[in-house]
């Protein structure tokens, strides 16, 4: 009754923001005992409680703490938190300046401030699909047309995907493409060289921006690290300040999201865009966390609790495949992360993974992510998502082996 009453008060663009069934169903979470393999959420055993206590209670206090720690402070975020992350972007192959930086209340917010800067209604975002829920839902409050990217060779060419944006609407263009190459959420799957390279060279016969969301890419358990789209960019243009490559780093799987900071990489040029768009949504990222964050990952923190997170994360994504492999039937398979949270999930394609969710919720209390939710074009009905960041080890092998039994069944 209330939505009806107020739907034609809405902007056009709300009808874009629809609750999902999905999203119904994952609010039965709370249950009592149900193993959860649904958020990729961190686990909060990792979390540097004594260390944030301790480094709130410095940041307040002091001739100066509390003034400047509880004050506005300036849009583009906290000096030292930003060198410190552009000297952190040199690890990852990029040498930036702090001014390449600005500080978003996660990379959540990131994604938002892309879409508005970059999408006018109508144009084309081209995607990996599946991709992350979440830029789905960033992007489509800008109303654009969604067109489907692969990180191999089968991409059609820049020709084709821009008769097919002009096609979509009258003059319409295709306005960036976006990806997560290391461990992605959803599929946890991480794209080589050479398919980063592929990517790159589609951006520029497009002549549009790449836009690289890095939340995984600290924790590899395994393998080579690959170079960074924006490095391998930097190289091709011969500098950040040209780079095509936006992107986007957070702190919230390696230290904790509850401080919601995160950060754009990028030329100047659109880092000063940005920093308007900061100001008009909410001023500055808090100021006191922007601080205690600089406290938590500065003078080699930051890589400290990596290394701890990348073990931790390590034991519990072999417990998940250890599990799969003991007792999933064999027409189902899945993805082996080398890194990050996720594994993807194949089944039989006569099998709904949402009707399965449903099932897995009443008669096993466990929960997963139907992998239809990461799809804009509604594909993916017998794919799904399992996390195995949160559950302990114990449960994963529980919670697995009640969800195979349900699909054997
Ligand atoms: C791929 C990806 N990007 C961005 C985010 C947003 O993270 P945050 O806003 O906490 O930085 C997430 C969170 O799950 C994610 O999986």
């Amino acid at each position: 009754m209330v939505m009806t009453y107020w739907q034609p008060n809405y902007a056009r663009r709300a009808g874009r923001m629809k609750a999902s069934e999905i999203r119904e169903l994952l609010k039965l979470l709370d249950r009592p005992g149900i193993i959860s393999f649904a958020g990729g959420i961190p686990d909060p055993k990792l979390f540097p409680e004594a260390e944030a206590a301790q480094a709130y209670v410095e940041a307040l206090s002091g001739s100066n703490g509390a003034t400047s720690a509880l004050q506005y402070s300036v849009s583009e975020g906290y000096a030292p938190l930003r060198r410190w992350i552009a000297n952190h972007m040199a690890t990852r192959g990029v040498h930036a300046e702090a001014d390449n930086i600005v500080i978003t209340s996660g990379s959540q917010q990131a994604l938002d401030f892309l879409g508005k800067l970059l999408l006018t209604p109508g144009d084309t975002a081209l995607l990996t699909t599946p991709t992350y829920l979440g830029a789905l839902q960033a992007f489509s409050a800008y109303e654009p047309n969604y067109d489907t990217i692969s990180s191999g060779p089968t991409n059609r060419s820049a020709v084709t995907y821009a008769e097919a944006a002009a096609h979509a609407a009258t003059g319409a263009r295709v306005a960036f493409a976006y990806v997560v190459p290391d461990f992605a959420n959803p599929t946890g799957e991480t794209l080589s060289e050479d398919e980063r390279s592929g990517l790159l060279d589609l951006a520029y016969d497009l002549d549009v921006p790449l836009l690289e969301d890095s939340a995984y890419s600290a924790l590899r358990f395994e393998g080579n690290d690959q170079p960074t789209l924006q490095a391998l960019d930097c190289r091709r243009s011969g500098s950040l300040d040209q780079s095509r490559v936006i992107y986007l780093g957070t702190f919230s799987k390696t230290v904790a999201p509850g401080l919601r900071i995160g950060w754009i990489c990028a030329s100047r040029a659109i880092v000063n865009h940005l920093v308007l768009l900061k100001q008009a949504s909410d001023l500055n990222a808090s100021g006191v966390n922007q601080i205690v964050m600089h406290r938590l990952v500065d003078g080699g923190r930051y890589e400290a609790r990596v290394a701890t997170a990348r073990g931790h994360y390590r034991q519990k994504r072999d417990a998940m495949l250890r599990a799969l492999s003991t007792y999933m039937p064999s027409a189902v398979s899945w993805t082996v992360p080398q890194g990050g949270f996720f594994v993807w999930l194949k089944v039989p394609e006569a099998v709904s993974s949402a009707e399965l969710l449903k099932r897995a919720i009443d008669e096993a209390n466990v929960a997963f992510v139907p992998g239809q939710a990461f799809h804009h074009d509604g594909a993916g009905s017998n794919t799904l998502r399992l996390s195995y960041s949160l559950p302990a080890e114990s449960d994963i092998d529980i919670g697995i082996k009640r969800l195979a039994g349900l699909l054997s069944a």
